[in-house]
């Protein structure tokens, strides 16, 4: 097989609307909505398939209205969605021709990824499909031997006559049906790579010089090659055809950012859940707080990557109360303050290091500003750190462009080469979550 030579400039413009969208929501929905115990059911109970086949038979979810979940979304501020279009149980919500375990023969007989692109776009969102590279249902993918598949404890389930590469060919002729015949995908979501089951055990090369070929522009995970943890070829200097176009730690915010072995940044995003489950779990109420998830956006910003935030809808196709509650309160903070958010990364400026963190809060930046984003109030004016005083044009609160004073009183005489911010005496800060002060940067 010919070397394969990465594209730099090629993966740069693949990846450009990515990095400036900053914000997705991810979505964890099928089969497992019914029992509501999360997307791991079959494999934490060791449920048998005849014993899930039930839920097949009844999934209908009359409620489905993927438009609503988009205006959510955009509601949000998000700027793009990821649906499972298949997860580790093997149901398809899409019309695959290579399988009758598909939602267009449940009793709601729809392709719900269609219905779920064409929403998306129809609010001018990005859409991307997850796919899991496992398969609890086909009868080729590994089962007693495998160390999570459902059956993996049980002899009457060897794996004797079960042929691996006919399940590929199956997983591939899938994503080959998914980048055909579902118009442009912008993001391709695998799901994931574990044991000895990464890379050329998926014929990865094949998969991903396929979809490649049918979709020019999506971008790809870096799952073919690793899964939360790891971060791919790429990062280790020495891409793969199959190399992930972004790193993808899951329920953790990277402590510095992703950077590859030289040192450079590198294109990540962080898939947290807004509860502990990915898919809908009745019982799971340990939702973060709205306030709490806005500033772990920020922080994904301020260390340079995206934030892709779960919503698992229940089998209604409805989203659990506690989701829309946050999605909105989300919303109402990015109306304001989504200038911070939208096109920006680390606050690093040409040939300078990057500005640390600052006690109050986190500093993101782009669009040729700073955003000191302050969630905690501090004694006396704010320290505008790593910014001189004869580079500031403007100094604003981002949410109302109101003007704020600097103020250089004898208390901060010590401190001559820091710009401080008077936000005035009032304690509480006039948005308690996150205040963001604008810092326009003479040209
Ligand atoms: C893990 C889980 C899977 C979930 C994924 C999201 O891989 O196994 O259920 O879809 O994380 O990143």
């Amino acid at each position: 097989m010919e070397e394969y030579v990465f594209d730099r400039e090629a993966y740069e413009r693949r990846v450009k609307w990515f990095q400036e969208a900053r914000f997705g929501m991810f979505l964890h929905w099928g089969l497992y909505a019914i029992p509501a115990r999360g997307e791991w059911v079959r494999s934490v109970e060791r449920m048998p398939e005849e014993e899930y086949m039930k839920y097949f038979r009844e999934f209908d979810p009359v409620d489905y209205d993927p438009r609503k979940w988009a205006r959510a979304a955009k509601r949000a501020g998000m700027k793009y969605m990821v649906l499972t279009a298949k997860h580790h149980d093997g149901f398809c919500l899409f019309d695959s021709q290579y399988t009758d375990f598909k939602s267009t023969n449940t009793r709601c007989g729809r392709d719900l990824v269609a219905e779920f692109l064409d929403a998306a776009r129809a609010e001018e969102l990005k859409a991307g499909l997850y796919y899991s590279l496992l398969d609890w249902h086909h009868e080729d993918y590994p089962h007693c031997g495998d160390s999570i598949h459902p059956m993996r404890e049980n002899p009457a389930y060897s794996d004797e006559g079960r042929e691996f590469d006919r399940y590929l060919t199956y997983m591939h002729n899938q994503v080959r049906e998914l980048c055909t015949n579902y118009g442009k995908l912008d993001i391709l979501w695998f799901d994931f790579s574990y044991n000895e089951l990464r890379g050329e055990a998926w014929k990865a090369t094949e998969l991903v010089r396929m979809a490649r070929a049918l979709q020019p522009d999506v971008i790809i995970d870096n799952r073919l090659e690793v899964s939360g943890e790891g971060f791919g070829s790429l990062a280790e200097g020495h891409p793969t055809p199959y190399h992930g176009d972004f790193v993808s730690p899951e329920q953790m915010i990277p402590p510095q950012g992703v950077q590859d072995v030289n040192g450079n940044d590198l294109v990540w995003e962080a898939c947290i859940t807004m509860n502990n489950n990915w898919g809908y779990h009745a019982t799971d109420h340990f939702y973060k707080p709205a306030s709490m998830l806005i500033r772990k956006l920020v922080e994904c910003v301020s260390k340079g990557g995206n934030l892709l935030l779960n919503v698992g809808p229940d089998a209604r196709g409805n989203f659990p109360d506690e989701a829309m509650e946050r999605l909105e309160a989300i919303g109402k903070w990015m109306d304001k303050n989504s200038r911070s958010i939208y096109g920006c990364g680390k606050a690093v400026r040409r040939g300078q290091a990057v500005i640390e963190k600052p006690d109050y809060g986190r500093i993101t930046a782009g669009n040729h500003r700073l955003y000191y984003h302050v969630f905690e109030n501090t004694v006396g004016a704010v320290p505008l750190t790593g910014v001189k005083r004869e580079e500031v044009e403007a100094i604003r609160y981002l949410a109302t462009g109101a003007e704020i004073p600097t103020i250089s009183d004898w208390v901060y005489s010590n401190y001559p080469d820091i710009v401080f911010a008077q936000l005035g005496g009032d304690p509480v800060l006039p948005d308690p979550v996150d205040t963001v002060i604008e810092v326009v940067l003479k040209e």
